[in-house]
C-alpha cells in the first residue's frame, strides 16, 4: 500500500482542493480518502473550466477514482445528498464512486441547531463540534446506523486490504493552525488536521510516501478571534485574493505568513512537498512580507522571496521540493 497526503499548513483555505485535483489527474491513485472534518470544509476546484465547491465529497470523483469519506470524518446526510446531486447534474459520476466508512460519525439536526448558536469560536455552524463531542462521549450516531446512507457504507479494512496495488491520496480539510491539538485552542476545529490523522483512517505509517503541505504566501483565518492587523495592505490582500469563505461567505482575515509556525507545521507533518499558493495576489498587491522571530522581513521582489523561502525550508530534512503557484487551476 502506498499513500500520499495533502494537508493544510495554516488555517484552512490554502487551496488544498487544487492540489488534490491536480494530483488525481496525474497519479495512479486507486482511492482518494477524506480523513477529517465535515461540511465545514469548502474545497474550491476548477475542473475543465468550471468552478466546483465540495464540502464532503473527495476530489477523486472528478477523475473516476473511488472516493471515501473516512472514519475520522463527520457527515451531514442532507448536505451529502445535495452535493452528490449537484455533481451528478454537472456530469460528474459521484454517486457510483463515493463511499462512506461505516465508522464515520453523523452530524444530526440537533448538532446543527446547537452549533448555529455559537458565538465564541466563530464556527462554520455546520454541526462539527457537537458531532465530534458526541463521538468521543460515545453517544454519537455512526454512518452504519443511518438507514439513508446504507448504499454508500463500506468497511475500510475490507476495501483497502483485500486487493493489491492500493494507492491512496489522502485529502485533508482545514489546516495545522485549526488542529484540535496543535492549533490556537480554543479557536480550532474539532478534528485532527495533521498527517498523523490520515493514518487514523487505518493505514500503516510505512505506507506514507509523500506529504504535500499546502500554504498560501500570506495567511488567512476565519473565526471569532482578531487575526488581521491594522493596515490597508491587508484589506488589499483580502480584496485581490477574493478571500471569502467557500462555505460561509464570511470575509477571511489576512496577515503576513508567520514563518516560525509554518516551519513547525512543516516539521510536525513531515512535509516532503511544500506548496505556496496565491503568488499572483502579492504580486498584484506589490508587497512581500513575512513574520520571522518577531521581526517583519521585507522583500523587494518575487524572485528574492522565492530564493529566500526555498533556502529557509531547505534546512528541514523532510522537504524535497518547494513550489510557488500563482494559478487557480494548477501548481
Ligand atoms: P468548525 O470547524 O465549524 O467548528 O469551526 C471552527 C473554526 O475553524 C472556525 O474558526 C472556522 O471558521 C474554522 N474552519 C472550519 N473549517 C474551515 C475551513 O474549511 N476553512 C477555513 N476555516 C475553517
Ligand atoms: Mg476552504
Amino acid at each position: 500500500m502506498i499513500a500520499d497526503v495533502v494537508l493544510g499548513l495554516q488555517h484552512g483555505d490554502e487551496a488544498k482542493g487544487k492540489i488534490t485535483h491536480q494530483l488525481c489527474s496525474k497519479g495512479n491513485y486507486t482511492h482518494v480518502i477524506r480523513f477529517n472534518g465535515g461540511c465545514n470544509a469548502g474545497h474550491t476546484i476548477y475542473h475543465e473550466g468550471k468552478k466546483f465547491v465540495t464540502h464532503h465529497i473527495p476530489a477523486g470523483v472528478f477523475y473516476g477514482i473511488e472516493s471515501i469519506i473516512g472514519p475520522g470524518c463527520v457527515i451531514d446526510p442532507e448536505q451529502f445528498f445535495k452535493e452528490i446531486e449537484e455533481l451528478e447534474e454537472a456530469g460528474i459520476a459521484a454517486s457510483t464512486l463515493v463511499s462512506i466508512a461505516k465508522n464515520a460519525h453523523v452530524i444530526t439536526s440537533s448538532h446543527k441547531d446547537e452549533d448555529s448558536k455559537d458565538t465564541k469560536i466563530g464556527t462554520t455552524k455546520r454541526g462539527n463540534g457537537p458531532a465530534y463531542r458526541d463521538k468521543y462521549n460515545r453517544s454519537g450516531v455512526r454512518a452504519e446506523d443511518t438507514p439513508c446512507l446504507k448504499e454508500y457504507i463500506i468497511d475500510i479494512y475490507e476495501e483497502l486490504y483485500s486487493k493489491d496495488g492500493v494507492e491512496i491520496l489522502f485529502e485533508g480539510a482545514q489546516g495545522f493552525g485549526l488542529d484540535i491539538d496543535h492549533g490556537d485552542y480554543p479557536y480550532v476545529t474539532s478534528s485532527h488536521c495533521t498527517s498523523a490523522a490520515a493514518l487514523l483512517s487505518g493505514v500503516p505509517p510505512q505506507a506514507i510516501r509523500k506529504v504535500w503541505g499546502v500554504a498560501k504566501i500570506y495567511e488567512t483565518y476565519v473565526g471569532a478571534k482578531t487575526f488581521q492587523p491594522k493596515g490597508d495592505v491587508f484589506n488589499a490582500i483580502q480584496l485581490i485574493g477574493e478571500e471569502f469563505g467557500a462555505t460561509t461567505g464570511r470575509k477571511r482575515q489576512c496577515n503576513w505568513t508567520n514563518l516560525d509556525t509554518l516551519l513547525k507545521a512543516v516539521r510536525m507533518n513531515g512535509v516532503t512537498d511544500l506548496v505556496f499558493n496565491k503568488m499572483d495576489v502579492l504580486r498584484e498587491v506589490g508587497e512581500w512580507k513575512f513574520k520571522n522571530k518577531d521581526k517583519l522581513l521585507n522583500f523587494q521582489d518575487e524572485n528574492q522571496v522565492k530564493s529566500w523561502i526555498t533556502s529557509f525550508f531547505s534546512n528541514s530534512p523532510t522537504v524535497s521540493n518547494v513550489y510557488f503557484s500563482g494559478n487557480k487551476d494548477r501548481i
